[in-house]
């Protein structure tokens, strides 16, 4: 363990995965420092961030790791899935185009995930209620399929975004 506050009975790595533009990189923000960015470059490379919550009386620590949506931004799949134990796959609930490609990422995670790897639907971006091309029963019936746990959330006015990252990490632990 290492020094004063950085103390932790267990230490996940999870990965963001889903389309650029999703908002991977805000839903980080928003969990580990309550911020939000109206404009946000697309991510470059591999990003890291920590977080730690209680469970039970054990504290785990998130290694959260983000990289970019498109593939030429990416950084190397086999290195960015290697030992993950739980995934955010987010789709923008704005846009069609990021919940159609959802099939591709899940063959993604079953090609490279480690086996048993805990993988949560988020439809991001609820807040553009006015904006909505996909429904939330539509989030629900590609979760229901893929037997995965499904919310909707919003890095900007924080909508389940705690309970998003909360959960999937209970489900490891
Ligand atoms: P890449 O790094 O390119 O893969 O993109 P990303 O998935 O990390 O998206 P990012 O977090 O950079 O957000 C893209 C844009 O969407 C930014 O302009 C954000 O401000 C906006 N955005 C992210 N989350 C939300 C949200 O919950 N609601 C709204 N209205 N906009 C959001
Ligand atoms: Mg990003």
């Amino acid at each position: 363990l290492g020094g004063a506050g950085d103390d932790y009975d267990y230490l996940f790595k999870v990965v963001m995965i889903g389309d650029s533009g999703v908002g991977k990189s805000n839903l980080i923000h928003r969990f580990t420092k309550n911020e939000f960015r109206v404009e946000t470059q697309t991510t470059m490379g591999v990003e890291f961030a920590k977080k730690s919550i209680k469970i039970d009386d054990k504290i785990v620590k998130a290694q959260i790791w983000d990289t970019a949506g498109q593939e030429r931004f990416r950084a190397i799949t086999s290195a960015y899935y290697r030992g993950a134990l739980g995934a955010l796959l987010v789709y923008d609930i704005s846009k069609q185009s990021t919940y159609d490609s959802l099939t591709r990422w899940l063959a993604e995670i079953r090609d490279y995930g480690e086996r048993g790897i805990v993988v949560i639907l988020i439809g991001n971006k609820c807040d553009l209620l006015h904006l909505r091309a996909i429904s939330t029963e539509d989030g629900q019936i590609l979760a229901d399929t893929h037997g995965l746990k499904f919310l909707e959330t919003s890095a900007l006015d924080a909508t389940n975004v705690e309970d998003a990252f909360n959960e999937l990490l209970k489900e490891i632990y």
